[in-house]
This record gives C-alpha cells, structure tokens and sequence, in this order.
C-alpha cells in the first residue's frame, strides 16, 4: 500500500525542480499525477518517464496565470477522473530586482503567476475536491514570506500573499465543513533549476555560496514533506505552515 494510494494529484510546474520531484514521489507512493507546466517537451517527458518507472502520471498544457486554462483543467480532471484530492500550487519563477530596480511589469508578473495563480488554483479546485469528500491543497511559498528579500522584492510580495492567503482559504474550507485541508511550504534555498538560474543571474560561481550556513536542500527533501501533507498522515494539520529551511531563517 502507497501512503497515497489512489489519490488524484494535480501538481503545477511539474516539469523540473520541486514539481518533478513532488510527482515522482507522489507517483511512487500510489497517487494518479497529473502534471502541469508550460514547458511542454519537458513535462510530457517527465510524465512518460514516471510511466516507465511503474507510476500513473499524464501531463497538460497549463498557464496557472490564466483562469480559462484553470477551468479547463479542473474540467478535464473531471472528466477523466471524477475526482480531486490533492492540490499541489507550485509553479514558479523568480527575477532580480530590489524595491527601486524592479519595474511594474516585474512585480505584475510576480504577482500574476504566484499570487494570483494560487487564488485561481484554490477557486476552482474547491468545488471538486469538496465533492470528493475532501483533500489537501498544499501551496508552495517561500522563507521569503517571512524574511523579506531586498533583491528578490516582489518575489517576497507574491510569496508573502500565499502564506496569508493559504490561512483564509483553510478557515474558508472548515466553515463550510469541505474537509479540505490547505497548509504553505516554505521551503529555504533548495537545488534546482531555478537556483542555477539565480547564481548565474547575480554572478555567483558556486551556487553552494547562496546557502553557505545550511547549505542547499534536495527537490526530496520539499517533496518527502509534500507527501505527507498529501497523505492523510497529515489529516489534524490545516492552515498552518512548514519551513523547510534547515534552520537557516531562526540564525
Ligand atoms: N528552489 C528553491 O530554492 C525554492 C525555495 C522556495 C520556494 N520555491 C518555490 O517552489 C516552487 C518551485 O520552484 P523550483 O525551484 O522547482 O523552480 P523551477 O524554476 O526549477 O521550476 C518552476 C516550474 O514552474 C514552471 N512555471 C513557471 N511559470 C509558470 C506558469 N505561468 N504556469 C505554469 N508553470 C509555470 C516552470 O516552467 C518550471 O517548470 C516555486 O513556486 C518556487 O518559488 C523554490
């Protein structure tokens, strides 16, 4: 038996980093994955390579930022499946800017695809996971909710309106007795494409030197908590958040 067996997942930018990881481990422990991303040629081949390894995964075309692909999925999610127990809100980006460098479009970009892409995930998975009996909707934010990164400015916005967002739709959820549970990660410096990214945009030659104190994480170590909160392991912890940080933000 899985620890999340026969559960239907559905899991945002899932082609690389934090998302793949979460699916393959996921998929490993009995969950149906169906994985989104708008990298096409690398979520179909991510999808085909969780397959190949035994596990149940598909993949679709989705922009979390547009709310007619959140429909359409949900739709499809509906069709194929009947039902939806886990919500995984991870897709993601970061770019470089502090308060007085990064430009509006910048900060509407953050905004659009974390802030606004997790509200329109939670929307429209509400209605189906509730008919499901319940689920989890974990969402994926950041120590930069808490901390507050000059360079990384809107980055921090976008992650801190998750954190808080994560709390309202919680509550939202047991008033209207949906038993849908709906925590935030918050995950510290964690290695995967988008670190490569960051070290080679601010010009640092080892990307060890971004997490010098903790070092870096591994994609396993966010999805192992993934996991659990996808589990019904987890079913007495709602509305609250995880940081996965190795102790870093406490020093
Ligand atoms: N890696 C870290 O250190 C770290 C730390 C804290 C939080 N996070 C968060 O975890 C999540 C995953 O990060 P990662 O490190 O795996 O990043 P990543 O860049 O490696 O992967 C992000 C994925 O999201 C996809 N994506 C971007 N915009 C999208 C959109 N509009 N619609 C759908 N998919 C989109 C990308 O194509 C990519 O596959 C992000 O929300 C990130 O902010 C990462």
């Amino acid at each position: 038996m899985g620890r999340v067996d026969g559960k239907v997942a559905l899991i945002t930018g899932a082609a690389q980093g934090l998302g793949l990881a979460d699916a393959k481990v996921l998929a490993r422990e009995g969950a149906k994955v169906v994985m989104t991303d708008i990298q096409d040629a690398a979520g179909e081949a991510a999808a085909a390579a969780i397959r190949e390894a035994g596990g149940t995964a598909s993949y679709a075309h989705q922009d979390v930022s547009s709310e007619a692909s959140w429909q359409d999925m949900v739709r499809s999610i509906r069709d194929e499946h009947g039902r939806l127990d886990v919500l995984v809100n991870n897709a993601g980006f970061v770019q470089i800017g502090d308060p007085e460098q990064c430009t509006l479009e910048s900060f509407q970009r953050h905004n659009r695809i974390m802030n606004e892409g997790v509200f329109l995930g939670c929307k429209y998975a509400l209605p189906l996971m509730s008919e499901s009996g319940g689920g989890s909707i974990i969402n994926m934010s950041s120590t930069a909710s808490h901390l507050g990164y000059p360079i990384f400015m809107a980055y921090s916005a976008a992650k801190g309106a998750v954190r808080s967002m994560s709390k309202a739709v919680a509550i939202h959820c047991q008033m209207n007795g949906y038993r849908i549970r709906v925590n935030s990660l918050h995950p510290g410096a964690i290695d995967t494409p988008m670190i490569d990214q960051t070290t080679s945009e601010l010009g640092i030659e080892n990307k060890e030197d971004l997490s010098p104190v903790v070092g870096l994480g591994a994609p396993e170590d966010v999805a192992n908590v993934v996991l659990f909160l996808a589990s019904d392991e987890s079913r007495f912890v709602n509305g609250t958040e995880i940081i996965i940080d190795n102790a870093l933000s406490i020093q």
